[in-house]
């Protein structure tokens, strides 16, 4: 798409999101024009916020369906619109329902903490939701003896090397931070000697444990933003990396070896954010009972977090 396409379907877009009465929510990974035309960009902890506070009738959420039914679980009175119904996060299919409750039958003691990259009905059969941003704060809170922490086992290894809680992993991941290897890391230091290495919690622990900061996406930003270091060598998606480019121009920023992307945050494109808003699709669908316990997760993490 040239640039003035481009630019006239995003006076577009927002023509139509004033004549909607919608907002559109967008995460730190979708692709730059899309952040372009976002109400709000964030990370999934502060889009989750984000969502109990809007009292518009539609939400437009550029981002993962996880996502977009966190937003629905949050403010079920809202219509929330997904642009694409294909952008799903393989790390939240990786565990199900039934998988939740044999490990609860397994282990009857412990308390189920669920990274919010799952599905509805995980969320519904989980006792406490986290993000990457809070985890750690939510297993000291939760003041328990075992936790099962589904289903990123890099996220629950971070976890369990601050808190004094045992530990009980599912064998999730994500194939996006997975690619990044230690080795990127000692090249990329090699090549930036100054910069500072922020690492998300779903690399692998060789990788984390090279890192001088994991962070959240959005607590990356925040770091960059009030560091006085002027470079930084960035393990997570790439979307973030051109946010931090747009917004800091004045500091470096470099992907930990080669550029690594998601490629179910990346479908969504301007078109789609368009004929989202045009046709009012597409709607994300929860049955009741789901979205009712999923809410008792979700907003018991909220309640625990600073
Ligand atoms: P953040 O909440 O840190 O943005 O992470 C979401 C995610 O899906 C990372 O892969
Ligand atoms: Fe899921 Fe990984 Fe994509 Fe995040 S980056 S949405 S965890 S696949």
């Amino acid at each position: 798409m040239n640039p003035m396409d481009r630019k006239e379907l995003q006076a577009k877009i927002l023509d139509l999101k004033r004549a909607r009465n919608a907002l559109i929510l967008v995460h730190n990974y979708q692709v730059m024009p899309v952040q372009e035309v976002g109400d709000f960009i964030g990370d999934s902890l502060e889009l989750a916020r984000k969502a109990t506070e809007i009292s518009k009738p539609l939400i437009v959420f550029c981002g993962v369906r996880f996502m977009a039914e966190t937003a629905k679980i949050l403010n079920p009175e809202a219509k929330v619109l997904i642009p694409r119904p294909d952008a799903g996060c393989p790390m939240a299919d990786m565990i199900t329902r039934d998988d939740v409750i044999e490990l609860k039958a397994r282990y009857p003691d412990a308390v189920v903490c669920s990274y919010v990259n799952t599905n509805a009905d995980v969320k519904a059969e989980t006792d406490v939701c986290c993000t990457s941003a809070n985890a750690v704060e939510i297993v000291r809170n939760l003041d328990a003896k075992r936790v099962i922490f589904t289903p990123d086992r890099n996220l629950a290894s971070f976890v369990s090397k601050q808190v004094n809680t045992e530990i009980i992993p599912y064998d999730g991941y994500c194939y996006v931070h997975t690619r990044f290897r230690p080795e990127d890391i000692e090249l990329s230091r090699e090549a930036h000697p100054d910069a500072i290495v922020l690492v998300h919690p779903e690399c692998d622990p060789e990788v984390a444990d090279q890192a001088d900061e994991i962070l959240s996406t959005s607590g990356m930003l925040r770091y960059a933003r009030s560091s006085p270091a002027g470079e930084f060598i960035i393990a997570t998606e790439e979307g973030l990396i051109e946010r931090m480019r747009k917004e800091m121009p004045e500091k470096r920023f470099f992907s930990a070896g080669i550029a690594h992307f998601c490629f179910n945050m990346k479908k969504i494109r301007l078109e789609d954010v368009y004929r989202s808003l045009v046709e009012e699709i597409y709607e994300i669908k929860i049955d009741p009972e789901i979205m009712d316990n999923a809410r008792n997760s979700l907003q018991r993490m909220i309640s625990l977090t600073a």
